[in-house]
């Protein structure tokens, strides 16, 4: 079946919200629904408009992965209790881990991160749950991507000949499928969802793992967590549309307090965007990217190398995983 694109510009926000609450309870009939929400936008709004078509029939939760930014599922769940959503943290980290170990080659990365999620974990709630159906927010640009073969996004099945029902035992409902980025800001800032959430920069489905090149660890990743919070500050509201701080699997001869150190790199991508289809490195000033790379080196540990990328998209791709 082949998917209409809605784009930004022809989207009325009022006329989705009402089509796509109304498919959902259609879709979910008597049965109960669950949905996983990362705080990411797509997420966001399909939690909403699932709580609003379905009301107690749909359970949310936030998986904690151990891949995700500091403090970011309870900041997440915070706000949603103020808007009257309750959201139940799962804790998957070990299991998350576990399936990664080893695992240095990106496309194997994402699979075992998909297998994880919706095998594993999400196995276990549906059946836990008795839920029949599991509502996500694929988007369009997740799909194209996935069918051209450029990166397997972690939440895209029927579009690569696979039932999920068959092969998670679950139905998977997507009402954010004909939109990309830009309109489903729309439809979270219609929905009266705050700033933050309709505003939020994206953030890939396999989170930090798509930030550390080569196997993860925890260790890695909570270098790369930390890198992630100080490129936030530094780059504050910078107006751009995606920020990363990057891990490098090389290590690179350093030297601090006249001593030789075999240390770490931290790459550092900042993107103009509008839909992430295609991509442009920020002409980020050199003071702002000085100040970041010496707060970095200075505190995370073993980090002697900061670099900005200054590619653009394609050949490169926004993640480097
Ligand atoms: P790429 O790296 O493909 O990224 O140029 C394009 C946009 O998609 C995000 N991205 C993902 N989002 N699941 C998602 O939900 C994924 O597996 C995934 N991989 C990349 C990326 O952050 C960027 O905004």
């Amino acid at each position: 079946m082949s998917i209409v694109e809605i784009t930004a510009n022809d989207l009325d926000v009022e006329k989705f919200i009402k089509d796509k609450t109304a498919d959902i309870s259609k879709a979910v009939g008597n049965d109960t629904a669950i949905n996983a929400l990362s705080g990411g936008v797509d997420s966001s709004t399909v939690t909403l408009l699932g709580h609003m078509a379905l009301d107690k029939k749909l359970k949310t939760y936030f998986i904690d992965n151990g891949l995700m930014r500091k403090d970011e599922p309870q900041e997440v769940v915070s706000i949603f209790s103020k808007m009257g959503v309750n959201v139940e943290i799962i804790d998957a980290r070990q299991e998350f881990f576990a399936a990664l170990k080893d695992i240095d080659d990106p496309e194997k990365k994402r699979e075992a991160i998909t297998q994880t999620f919706y095998k594993k974990v999400f196995g276990r709630l549906v059946k836990e749950s008795g839920a029949k159906h599991l509502l996500q927010g694929t988007i369009l640009t997740d799909v194209d991507e996935t069918v051209a073969g450029i990166k397997r996004q972690h939440n895209v099945f029927e579009q690569l000949g696979i039932d999920p029902q068959e092969t998670f035992g679950y139905k998977i409902i997507e009402p954010l499928l004909q939109l990309r980025k830009d309109g489903v800001r729309k439809v979270a800032e219609g929905l009266g969802l705050p700033e933050v959430i309709f505003n939020r920069p994206p953030f890939p489905g396999p989170a930090l793992a798509a930030r550390v090149i080569g196997a993860v660890t925890p260790e890695d990743v909570e270098l790369v967590r930390q890198a992630t919070v100080i490129m936030e500050e530094v780059f504050g509201d910078m107006d751009s549309f995606q920020n990363m701080a990057i891990l490098h699997k090389d290590r690179v001869t350093g030297m601090r307090n006249g001593k030789r150190e075999f240390g770490r790199q931290i790459e550092i991508r900042c993107w103009e965007s509008t839909d992430a289809r295609t991509a442009t490195p920020m002409r980020v000033d050199y003071k702002t990217l000085f100040y970041l790379a010496d707060r970095i080196t200075k505190e995370v540990r073993g980090v002697v190398s900061v670099t900005y990328h200054i590619a653009e998209k394609p050949p490169s791709t926004m993640e480097v995983v």
